[in-house]
C-alpha cells in the first residue's frame, strides 16, 4: 500500500510550499486513494511509469512531470507577479501548488501495470479520461471547486472553457512538458 508518509516523501518540497494545513492534507489523502483504487502498491511505480501514454516519455516519470509541471507552473505565477507592477488578477499559491500536483492524479486510475514493468490504458481509463476521474476523486475528498476547475480542465476536456487563472498557469506548464517530446517523436523538434 502506498501510504501518507510515502506521499509526503515524493512530492515534500512542493505539499511544503501549500500553506493551509487542512488542504495540504486532503491533497494527500487523495493521493493515497487514487494510489489504492488503481491497484499501485509501490510507491516506486509513481517515480518510474511514464507520464502518458499518448508519446514516448524517453523516461520522463509520473513522479518527475508532475514536479516539473507544479514547480513550472509556480515558476509563472512567480514571474508575473515579479514583473509586473499591478498584476490584474491574484494568483492563488496555495490552490496553484494544490492544482499542481492533483492535476493529473487521475492517470492513477487511467493507466494500469502491464505485469512486465510497463502500464497500459484501463478500463476505467477508457470510460473516462484523467481529467474527469480525477476531478471526480477529488470532488469526494472535498477539494475545492477552483481546484477541481484545474483538474478537469488543464487539459482538452478545458480548451475554450470558463478557468480559473491557475488552470491556465498549470496547463501552460504542462504542454512545455508535452509538446517537447511529441515534437522530438515525430521530427519537428529542432536539437
Ligand atoms: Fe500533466
Amino acid at each position: 500500500m502506498i501510504s501518507a508518509a510515502d506521499i509526503e516523501g515524493l512530492f515534500g518540497p512542493q505539499l511544503s510550499r501549500i500553506r493551509d494545513e487542512a488542504l495540504r492534507r486532503k491533497v494527500v489523502d487523495v493521493y493515497v486513494d487514487a494510489c489504492a483504487r488503481g491497484g499501485w502498491h509501490d510507491v516506486e511505480d509513481l517515480r518510474r511509469i511514464p507520464f502518458t501514454l499518448l508519446t514516448k516519455c524517453h523516461g520522463v516519470s509520473y513522479a518527475e512531470h508532475v514536479v516539473a509541471v507544479t514547480e513550472g507552473a509556480l515558476g509563472l505565477a512567480e514571474a508575473m507577479e515579479r514583473a509586473c507592477r499591478r498584476l490584474p488578477f491574484a494568483i492563488d499559491h496555495d490552490r496553484l501548488v494544490a492544482g499542481g500536483l492533483l492535476h493529473d492524479v487521475g492517470k492513477l486510475l487511467e493507466f494500469e501495470s502491464d505485469g512486465a514493468g510497463g502500464c497500459r490504458k484501463s478500463r476505467a481509463g477508457r470510460c473516462a479520461r484523467h481529467p474527469i476521474s480525477g476531478a471526480i476523486l477529488a470532488g469526494r475528498h472535498g477539494l475545492p471547486d477552483e481546484i477541481v476547475n484545474i483538474i478537469a480542465c488543464h487539459a482538452k476536456e478545458g480548451d475554450g472553457r470558463p478557468q480559473v487563472v491557475e488552470t491556465v498557469l498549470v496547463h501552460q506548464a504542462d504542454f512545455a512538458t508535452f509538446d517537447p517530446l511529441v515534437m522530438k517523436n515525430d521530427g519537428r523538434l529542432i536539437e
